[in-house]
């Protein structure tokens, strides 16, 4: 496992930089202690807890309590499939159990050599595109039991596999990278919004629909 270094601890003083408050910060900085070390360690959680003027159980309150913060290895890629309602409606189980085989892995768990960690995750707002996948994050869309498995065996394969609307695939730390300081230069890459994803706002321009105009906070 990488330690946690003063390089660390630099990347986190800039990241609260760009909060009033030192403790509005946490968020990214796990993120950027678990690009790091692959998971939440409690390395990860003393070094936090210090940069902001916390207490390590103040720490550990929000790394256990939202599910993108691992508390074992994550390995070098982050699979996760969406069973949430539409996407098991078209199919999202049947998506999950065929990699769940390819893998050897369930719920929350590695594969046997570490490289691949599988998770069943819940609505990504992408109910559009179901049944979804997600690599390291980055949406797959439109999944069949062989496409999805296809791709875990082109990413084993170490070729290119490119997300259906965003960039080639990185790894989970590239990621989580991103989650700590998102202007990582991809954001103009991948396909466009398409006619599914504009069905409500194609239909409002044709009924002359608008939403009314935003006031201020209190007015
Ligand atoms: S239910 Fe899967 S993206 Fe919404």
């Amino acid at each position: 496992m990488n330690p946690l270094t003063e390089q660390t601890r630099a990347s986190m003083a800039e990241i609260i930089h760009r909060y009033p408050h030192k403790r509005s910060a946490i968020m990214p900085i796990l993120h950027l202690a678990q690009s790091v070390q692959d998971e939440i360690t409690p390395e990860g959680i003393a070094m936090v807890a210090e940069v902001l003027d916390l207490t390590t159980a103040e720490v550990n309150a929000v790394a256990t309590f939202y599910t993108m913060y691992k508390r074992s290895p994550v390995g070098k890629h982050h699979i996760g499939i969406c069973t949430n309602t539409l996407c098991a409606l078209l199919g999202g189980d049947a998506v999950y159990d065929a990699v769940s085989e390819r893998l050897g892995a369930g719920h929350n768990q590695t594969d046997v050599d570490g490289t691949f960690w599988l998770e069943r995750i819940e609505c990504q707002a992408a109910c559009t595109h179901a049944p979804v996948m997600t690599v390291d994050w980055e949406f797959m869309d439109c999944q069949t039991p062989a496409s999805a498995v296809e791709v875990i065996d082109r990413l084993a394969r170490g070729e290119m596999v490119v997300s259906t609307r965003g960039p080639a695939i990185r790894d989970f730390q590239a990621t989580e990278h991103t989650l700590a300081f998102p202007d990582d230069g991809l954001a103009g890459e991948g396909g466009e919004a398409d006619a599914i994803m504009l069905a409500g706002l194609t239909v409002a321009n044709q009924r002359g629909m608008s939403a009314p105009p935003a006031t201020a906070q209190g007015a």
